[in-house]
């Protein structure tokens, strides 16, 4: 399934703010190595670059378009030039496994495409340096209306056929969920969720939103059996439908609330 790195960053400022929440909390003074699993475009990564300028920052993600816009950039001098500690690697967070040197990992909105990830994380517990830091957020929006919504649309119509067993069930635990986890894995660990109420500009703003993020599988399915483009039209215009009725839009433009769940833990 492929990103598409434009749309995706239609939303950046919006994007960015839960990643810099997170960060705050990572107490660790001087890491070796940072990862950041899922690192998308590569912009925040290197804001981590920035933070911890000896330390080598490694961003990994699977999709080469994003890697391709973490190499470009608009004043011609790439990521990997401006900062001579950060890189990054074309690989599945599936396949990915700590060094002893990893000191720091980040995952923002990534986890939630992996949803192996609950089974892994002992794993990845267990093979990380004592004194790392571990942080991730991910997003806990699945029965908001957005995510509701287009689970109902896509059932009813003609493009069900399409669409059936196309959306993923929830891959996330909540806040407590990802606590306990990882206190049972030796690490002192804080989580907790927070509503970002996003005031979003625009025309049909929330399915601008969700077509960056959660609706692309469902666009990727329709793409292969849609040569016209008619019935992702028809499809669109349905959810966009009542994606206005559940986000009117208002004087300032349209309140799109998005809970989002956070943990950050300490090896002990
Ligand atoms: C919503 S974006 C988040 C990007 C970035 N972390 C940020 O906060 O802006 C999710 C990213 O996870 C990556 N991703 C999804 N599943 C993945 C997997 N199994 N292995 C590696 N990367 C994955 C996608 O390619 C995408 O770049």
């Amino acid at each position: 399934m492929r990103w598409d790195p434009t749309r995706y960053a239609a939303f950046q400022d919006e994007r960015s703010r839960p990643f810099h929440d997170l960060v705050a909390q990572i107490g660790r003074e001087a890491p070796r190595r940072v990862v950041d699993l899922g690192c998308g475009p590569g912009t925040l990564t290197a804001t981590l670059a920035d933070r911890w300028p000896s330390a080598h920052v490694v961003g990994v993600d699977s999709s080469a378009e994003m890697l391709e816009q973490a190499q470009m950039s608009a004043d011609a001098a790439s990521l990997t030039e401006r900062h001579p500690n950060l890189s990054f690697e074309l690989a599945a967070i599936e396949d990915w496994t700590p060094t002893a040197s990893d000191d720091v990992v980040v995952t923002n909105a990534a986890l939630q495409w992996v949803p192996s990830h609950v089974e892994l994380l002992p794993g990845w517990l267990a093979a990380m340096p004592s004194d790392s830091w571990f942080a991730m957020q991910v997003p806990g929006n699945f029965d908001s209306p957005s995510h509701a919504l287009m689970r109902e649309v896509a059932a009813e119509g003609p493009w069900a056929p399409a669409l059936s067993g196309v959306l993923r069930a929830d891959p996330v635990l909540d806040a407590a969920g990802y606590l306990e986890l990882f206190e049972d894995n030796g690490f002192a660990a804080t989580a907790w969720e927070t509503t970002y109420m996003q005031l979003l500009p625009g025309e049909d703003p929330v399915l601008a939103w969700v077509r960056g993020t959660g609706l692309r599988p469902a666009l990727a399915a329709l793409d292969a059996v849609d040569p016209t483009g008619e019935l992702t039209a028809a499809f669109e215009d349905t959810y966009a439908a009542r994606l206005r009725q559940a986000y009117p839009h208002g004087p300032h433009g349209t309140v799109f609330p998005f809970r989002r769940v956070f943990a950050v833990a300490h090896k002990r």
